[in-house]
């Protein structure tokens, strides 16, 4: 699946593929020292300008086992990045990772709302069955948020000396949950009434363009 011009619209959030643009920001998030914590990782260390060299490598090859999308607020506003990778089409899994990098937007839904548009997609427009991630056993936000969206626990890992929570959620149990929501909301796009909850799992090139001025 041609997953280059991904649009995933969620309540508040819009998950889009990366642009060359997002290099400053993601820089500023690579190198934060407490999300890089959260993440069970070290800082970047890299230059600025190195890091830009880097990036751009990843968005002219990306990897076909991973898909990388940034988490814009509905206005446009770019606040993070989520993505679903090591993906095992075999298996029918792949693990998820998440990070809300402007943190004056923690603790106000964002997280929940990209997390659920991208598990819409995952559900809905892939063959994985089984989503999955690994959690720091004291990220009491970020569990909060992904039982939120359908995962359950699964049992602590420990890994390079840090204790993990393992996390699952699978494709049968999400649609049970969720699917009505996913369907209610997809008819309501097609009937073109409002966006309020609205999944949008058509690619950008399917989907009439922004205004010019726009800011998306
Ligand atoms: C984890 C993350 C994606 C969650 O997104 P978010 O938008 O902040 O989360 P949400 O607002 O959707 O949900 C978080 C919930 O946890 C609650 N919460 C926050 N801190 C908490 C704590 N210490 N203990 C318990 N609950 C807590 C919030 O109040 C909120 O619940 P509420 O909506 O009932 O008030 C985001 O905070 C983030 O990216 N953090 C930094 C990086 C990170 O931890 N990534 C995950 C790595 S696995």
């Amino acid at each position: 699946m041609d997953t280059s011009d991904l649009r995933l619209e969620g309540k508040l959030t819009v998950l889009r593929a990366k642009r060359p643009e997002d290099a400053d920001a993601d820089y500023a998030w690579r190198v934060d020292p407490e999300l890089a914590a959260l993440d069970a990782t070290s800082p970047l260390r890299m230059s600025l300008k190195d890091y830009v060299r880097y990036f751009r490598d990843e968005l002219e090859y990306p990897s076909p086992w991973s898909v990388r999308l940034a988490i814009d607020t509905n206005d446009g506003v770019h606040i993070g990045n989520c993505m679903y990778y090591d993906i095992n089409d075999q298996e029918k899994q792949a693990e998820i990772g998440i990070m809300i990098g402007d943190r004056r937007y923690w603790d106000r839904g964002y997280g929940t709302d990209a997390l659920m548009a991208l598990l819409g997609h995952v559900f809905t427009e892939t063959p994985l069955e089984r989503i999955y991630l690994h959690t720091l056993d004291y990220n009491a936000r970020a569990q909060k948020a992904f039982r939120r969206v359908g995962f359950r626990d699964v049992g602590l890992v420990r890994r390079d000396g840090h204790n993990f929570l393992l996390m699952e959620v699978r494709r049968e149990e999400w649609l049970a949950k969720f699917g009505h929501r996913v369907r209610q909301l997809r008819g309501q796009a097609e009937n073109g009434t409002d966006r309020e909850g609205h999944i949008e799992t058509r690619p950008e090139s399917a989907r009439p363009q922004p205004s010019p001025g726009a800011n998306r």
